[in-house]
């Protein structure tokens, strides 16, 4: 099957690209509502593109309403969030904190979602995900009708029993260890099933 992109409709272009771009990392981004509550919800249009400076990108569409969403509000506003990346555990709570919420009712109080302090960042991390980066806002770029917003790292925190450092000093995080939920289409999500060592030809 070969497919024209004009010839579908925006909605079934993005059913074919979340179904064929797969697994997609999820980010499980914390965000500041600025009156004390804290925003949490899930994004797959998501990945690492930068490593000097470390950027991430995350592309944000509209509410049903053509509002924008919390988390674009938010970064744009107060410039900063965490990124968590959340585990095979996690799946209901990721799927849950997608809700649309009246802005300023909190996903974190409503699925009981634990936050401890992030070093001296302003926001908190979630107590159980494995790795969370601290980012600030670096930019924006408004691309067809969603938002692509590059976030800067600021600090990261990795969980002891995922992480080891060998001898020269390397870090490593173990990927089984971590178990990253993964993103198919649909309601479908994939987590670790293992994975190969190709040394590299060069
Ligand atoms: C696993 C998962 C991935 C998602 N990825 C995105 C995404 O990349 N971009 C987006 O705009 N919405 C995405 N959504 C939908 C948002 O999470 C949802 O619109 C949420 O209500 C936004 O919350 P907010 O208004 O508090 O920012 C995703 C939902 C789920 C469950």
């Amino acid at each position: 099957m070969q497919i024209h992109p004009p010839s579908l409709s925006p909605n079934r272009m993005y059913h074919l690209m979340i179904q064929s771009v797969v697994p997609r990392p999820i980010a499980w981004i914390l965000s500041d509502n600025g009156d004390d509550s804290l925003n949490l919800a899930p994004f797959s249009y998501f990945n690492a593109v930068c490593s000097d400076p470390p950027v991430f990108m995350v592309s944000i569409g509209r509410k049903a309403d053509g509002g924008d969403k919390d988390t674009a509000r938010n970064l744009v506003e107060r410039k900063h969030c965490v990124v968590h990346i959340p585990h095979r555990e996690m799946a209901v709570d990721v799927s849950e904190t997608s809700r649309p919420l009246p802005f300023g009712e909190s996903e974190l109080a409503r699925q009981g979602l634990a936050t401890v302090p992030f070093g001296d960042f302003p926001l908190p991390r979630l107590q159980d995900a494995r790795v969370a980066f601290a980012c600030t806002l670096h930019s924006t770029q408004e691309l067809g009708k969603q938002l692509l917003v590059f976030l800067q790292v600021q600090s990261v925190w990795l969980d002891d029993a995922i992480t080891s450092t060998d001898d020269k000093g390397r870090i490593h995080v173990d990927a089984q260890a971590l178990d990253p939920l993964g993103r198919l289409g649909g309601d479908d999500y994939s987590f670790s099933g293992g994975s190969i060592t190709v040394p590299r030809p060069w």
